[in-house]
């Protein structure tokens, strides 16, 4: 290798655009998209420790919010840029998107900037997995799935490899939605009802799977709608103001939460007292608290995404776009022959200070227009 390649080696980020992830998820499937996420999860979420973690950073505006969520140890940083916006949808875009980066801890080097809106998706799903095998009856094959928008055959699709769901009760405010979600699913081995009512869907279910968008403190689920040995898996409620369940429905269960300082204030028990006792998700899955104790009890996911999770699904995409050569080398790092020469990167090209090659205007004029 010589030392143009070397150097190049050492700067370059790994770019993997929407198109290439979806490239990715089509080479391998989605079930074991799915499967190697979750194992992520499970494994990082297993050296709970090892994380140096913070609540996300929100800046909310009226119809929507925009996060950044980092999370290191000791050898990996990542970091997600995130959007949540109910009313895109009216306006063509979708509610969530998403990117971020996976970065080397010694150096800070970038190693790969990815899409995250597509990996969302996958992730959100494979966390909600984790967490219903846990904590759902082993024995859950009928799920009610309230919310048929773009997370939503993510969400079938993860509990029906990881967790053994055929028959979907399906329920949304906007029938389009739902005929979308049994178009895209209808070669999925999925049983696929059409309810309508969020009350006919949850009838009989052994999951509820609420992942709808509203900028509102919603009740999607009520009281009367719960059944002893429900699993609720409640995925829509994520930001201030923005909740699925009655609060009657959260007192009334055992609460599994990813991240208490970020649930707190993001999760549906923004609506009950700060000494409302919950579980951290990470505790059950490393044995030191307990999931689902008896067929009876009503358990809750109280999902609002946490950073973790996206460090997981980084990892697991950086390591099958390396091994499927996926993605582009992008040159978001300058390269330098001498580090503490970045000023020379200026001067390639005969270009000297002080003067312009390009533009024929004065550097006033320039600057003037840039404005
Ligand atoms: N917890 C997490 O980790 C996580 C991750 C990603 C997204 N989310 C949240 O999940 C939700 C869904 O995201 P999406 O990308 O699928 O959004 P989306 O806008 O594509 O779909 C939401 C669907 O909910 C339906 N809906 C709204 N109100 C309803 C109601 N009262 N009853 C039934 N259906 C209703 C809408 O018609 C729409 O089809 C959002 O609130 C988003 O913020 C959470």
């Amino acid at each position: 290798m010589d030392m143009t390649t070397a150097r190049r080696a050492r700067t370059a980020t790994r770019y993997l655009s929407a198109p290439a992830m979806v490239r990715l998820v089509q080479t391998l499937g989605i079930e074991a998209c799915l499967r190697g996420i979750a194992e992520h999860i499970r494994a990082d979420f297993g050296r709970w420790p090892d994380f140096d973690k913070s609540a996300r950073v929100a800046n909310h505006s009226r119809d929507g919010v925009i996060e950044l969520m980092p999370i290191a140890d000791k050898t990996l940083y990542s970091f997600k840029y995130v959007n949540g916006h109910p009313k895109n949808t009216r306006a063509g875009l979708p509610t969530v998107m998403a990117f971020g980066v996976l970065a080397e801890v010694d150096t800070g080097r970038p190693l790969l900037l990815s899409e995250l809106t597509l990996t969302t998706a996958l992730r959100t799903a494979a966390m909600s997995a984790v967490a219903a095998q846990a904590l759902a009856r082993p024995d859950s094959r009928v799920m009610a799935l309230i919310g048929n928008g773009a997370q939503a055959e993510f969400q079938a699709l993860a509990f029906h490899h990881l967790l053994g769901i055929r028959e979907l009760r399906l329920f949304d405010t906007d029938p389009a939605a739902t005929d979308k979600l049994m178009a895209n699913l209808r070669n999925s081995g999925l049983t696929l009802t059409r309810c309508t009512s969020t009350a006919e869907a949850v009838r009989g279910a052994d999951i509820v799977t609420t992942v709808t968008a509203d900028k509102t403190n919603a009740t999607i689920l009520t009281p009367a709608m719960i059944e002893p040995g429900m699993h609720l898996n409640a995925v829509g409620g994520d930001c201030p103001g923005k909740t699925e369940l009655h609060a009657d429905v959260l007192r009334a269960a055992r609460v599994f939460v990813e991240y208490e300082p970020q649930t707190r204030i993001e999760g549906d028990i923004q609506q009950l007292p700060a000494d409302f006792p919950v579980t951290e998700l990470w505790q059950v899955l490393t044995g030191q608290a307990a999931g689902r104790r008896a067929a009876s009890e009503v358990t809750i996911f109280d999902s609002v995404g946490f950073a973790l999770e996206d460090y997981a699904a980084l990892r697991f995409v950086y390591a099958a776009a390396e091994r499927l050569g996926l993605g582009d080398e992008l040159d978001l790092i300058p390269d330098l022959e001498d580090p503490k020469n970045l000023f020379g990167l200026l001067q390639q090209r005969g270009w000297i200070v002080n003067q312009a090659t390009a533009c024929p205007r004065t550097a006033p004029e320039c600057y003037a227009e840039s404005l």
